[in-house]
């Protein structure tokens, strides 16, 4: 069977976004769309769907505008979590909310969630009823872990299962789902589409763990996107939980008066709470548990019944993910 690497699978996608790109009115709409989607990124989300539809299937043009859908609705979330999350940069480049505005980075969001659904059900009559309502409960999902990611910024304690849960949500299930939409096109059994949802799902968490180490101890010249960012914005990261448990009393005090207000010195408080958290070895702590849900993800794949070069493929990526540096 013949199978495309990962860099060929890349290369598909940037050249159907290329081909994809229309010049419409009116441009303040489209405008920040093509700023985004042209930006870069890593394309993760629309590799899984032509991933899982390759294990399947030759032909994974069949997936081709549904990975395209997947990567659309992902800079939608995109979009709108910087706005969120007051972030002024992404991909090393100033986000759509301060390049423009916040009305057009709604507004282009919508657009792009709305262009993501019209390229997901370009699928085949067969399996869009299945495709849509895996996106669609995805889709739900990232939002309710979109919520909960909010509602931590206002509490003073959340707990370790608390953050698993709201990162499972927000990230993990969308790289679940990709996986599983794209095996689903490719003629998957629902077996066999579930298999690969739980080895996506692990995959998810560790990423979601190495996103939130890279935000305190990324490079800043190739992360893309503001080291320190979580502190600011007081994210109730597994970074912080962990350092609070950790902590003696007077890290305790500061951490507390740092996390219980957006004032005081920016550059300060990054610089003082990351401080605390090398001192409590959190960085070495984080990435221990990215390696473990590396290695349950890795444990779903062997369940699976596919040819073992495929199966390298996949042990590749994943291991090129939580390697990530940005
Ligand atoms: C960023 O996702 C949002 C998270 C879930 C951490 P990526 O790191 O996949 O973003 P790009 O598309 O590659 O920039
Ligand atoms: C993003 O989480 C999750 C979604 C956008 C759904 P983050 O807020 O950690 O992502 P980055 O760090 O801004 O990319
Ligand atoms: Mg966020
Ligand atoms: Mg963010
Ligand atoms: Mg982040």
């Amino acid at each position: 069977m013949k199978i495309l690497t990962l860099s060929q699978l890349h290369e598909l996608i940037e050249k159907e976004i290329v081909d994809q790109k229309k010049t419409l009115e009116p441009r303040e709409l489209y405008e920040p769309i093509w700023y985004t989607l042209e930006n870069g990124g890593k394309r993760l989300r629309p590799i899984l769907v032509l991933m899982g539809c390759q294990l399947f299937n030759e032909n994974i043009e069949l997936a081709l505008k549904p990975a395209l859908g997947i990567e659309m609705f992902h800079n939608f979330t995109l979009l709108h979590d910087d706005i969120m999350d007051k972030a002024f940069l992404r991909r090393n480049q100033p986000t759509v909310h301060i390049k423009w505005d916040v009305n057009r980075a709604i507004l282009s969001g919508d657009a792009l969630a709305i262009q993501s659904n019209v390229y997901i059900s370009s699928t085949t009559k067969e399996v869009l009823p299945k495709v849509l309502s895996v996106f669609n409960k995805t889709a739900l999902e990232v939002c309710e872990g979109q919520q909960y990611d909010l509602n931590f910024e206002m509490v003073d304690e959340v707990g370790e299962d608390e953050y698993l849960k709201m990162i499972s949500l927000k990230t993990a299930v969308l790289l679940a789902g990709s996986l599983k939409i794209g095996a689903l096109i490719g003629g998957a059994s629902d077996q066999d589409a579930e298999k690969l949802y739980s080895f996506g799902y692990d995959m998810g968490m560790a990423f979601q763990l190495q996103d939130d180490y890279l935000d305190s101890f990324g490079d800043p010249k190739v992360f893309g996107k503001k080291i320190g960012g979580d502190i600011l914005a007081n994210k109730k990261t597994l970074l912080l939980i962990k350092a609070k448990q950790l902590a003696d009393e007077g890290e305790l005090k500061k951490l507390n008066k740092w996390f219980s207000s957006k004032k005081g010195n920016p550059a300060k408080k990054i610089k003082e709470v990351i401080g605390i958290f090398i001192k409590l070895e959190i960085d070495k702590y984080i990435r221990g548990l990215v390696h473990s849900y590396s290695k349950l993800a890795l444990a779903s794949l062997g369940e699976l019944d596919i040819e073992d070069n495929l199966k390298e493929e996949l042990t590749q990526f994943t291991n090129s993910l939580i390697n990530r540096v940005s």
